[in-house]
């Protein structure tokens, strides 16, 4: 038998408050239509006030398990990718814990900045495979609103807000056909400077702001984008040509484009929200796993590959059966 994390259900949560191109050059030196060209972003969501990384990723939660079907006294499990944490401690997975009324489970935050909810599912995949957990709630959830610059028109454009979940459950089969078939992660740790914060507790003791150098890590991203996807799609022996559907990190539309051609996947294959919900870097591949599944696209027995790559650099994919 083969102990495999299948994918029982998938949520998302936004904030209330949207913003478009338009109305952000109100208050920024930009333009709808140089926003659109460089980034295909059309508008973003933006935290109010009572609105949180854990607030929005409970919200998530409480979809992806219902959809799921799933009882949250059932989950054993709770990790939440992000790079906004409500408090520097206690992590903010305690928080979507307590707020779901779980009194005892495994929980804990994920720092990958953008790849978050790619570690995320992959270190829940290890542990539902190793008998560690048997039902998980993964959360990519960030307020990356509260770390912008809003006078640096380079980044503030760039990002919104928001949530997305998915449950793992664990299911033992004969075939081992449906479920997580391969996940991969990367790290460089040399690249801190071309996207990074410039605080935290143990340095400024501030939160601070988000600085990118953006050309360099378009450049990095596409490659490294393109040859994780092929290493999980060789872990799983599988060609580029089974994929039904790409979930990709949503940086920037024309990201997307070049790595698609990078493997040559036609682009109607690849699920784009960054025109509606901008970079909201470990929400975005749920976010955009969300979409997809509730608008009938992604459907049982689709092949689904998930990617992403951020902050550090981290990068990393991910191969599902659904
Ligand atoms: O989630 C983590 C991963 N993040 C990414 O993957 C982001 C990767 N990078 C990118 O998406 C792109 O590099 C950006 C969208 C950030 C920038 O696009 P670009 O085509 O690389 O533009 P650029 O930085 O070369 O800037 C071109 C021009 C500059 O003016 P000059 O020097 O040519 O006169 C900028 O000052 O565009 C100017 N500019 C803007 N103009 C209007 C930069 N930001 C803006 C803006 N509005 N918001």
């Amino acid at each position: 038998m083969i102990r495999r994390s299948v994918l029982l259900g998938t949520g998302s949560a936004l904030p209330a408050k949207s913003v478009s191109n338009a109305e952000l050059a109100e208050r920024v030196d930009t333009s709808d239509a140089w926003i659109r060209e460089r980034t295909g972003i059309a508008n973003r969501y933006i935290a109010g006030e009572g609105e949180t990384t854990s607030t929005l990723g409970t919200q998530a939660a409480r979809a992806a398990l219902e959809a799921a079907g799933v009882d949250a006294q059932a989950v054993d499990l709770i990790i939440l990718a992000t790079a906004t944490p409500d408090q520097t401690f206690p992590a903010s997975a305690t928080k979507v814990q307590a707020a779901l009324g779980i009194n005892d489970c495994v929980a804990f935050d994920v720092a990958a900045v953008c790849s978050g909810f790619l570690y995320a599912v992959s270190v829940a995949d290890s542990m539902i495979r190793s008998g560690a957990a048997n039902t998980a709630l993964v959360i990519g959830s960030e307020t990356f609103s509260r770390i912008l610059d809003w006078e640096d028109r380079t980044t503030c454009v760039l990002f919104g807000d928001g949530a997305g979940a998915i449950v793992l459950g664990a299911e033992e089969s004969e075939s081992g056909e449906r479920g997580i078939l391969a996940t991969k992660l990367h790290a460089d740790g040399r690249h801190n400077q071309l996207l990074y914060v410039d605080g935290g507790p143990s340095t400024t003791g501030t939160v601070g702001k988000l600085r990118m150098k953006g050309q360099e890590v378009f450049r990095h991203a596409v490659t490294n984008l393109a040859s994780v996807l092929r290493e999980v799609l060789d872990m799983a022996s599988m060609n580029a040509d089974r994929i039904d559907w790409v979930v990709p990190h949503q940086a920037n539309a024309r990201i997307l484009d070049a790595t698609a051609r990078k493997l040559g996947l036609a682009p109607e294959k690849v699920i784009v929200t960054v025109d509606r919900h901008a970079n909201t870097s470990a929400a975005s591949v749920p976010l955009a796993l969300d979409v997809a599944v509730r608008d009938g696209r992604i459907k049982a027995g689709d092949v689904v590959i998930m990617e992403a790559m951020g902050g550090g650099f981290t990068w990393g994919a991910c191969l599902l059966r659904v």
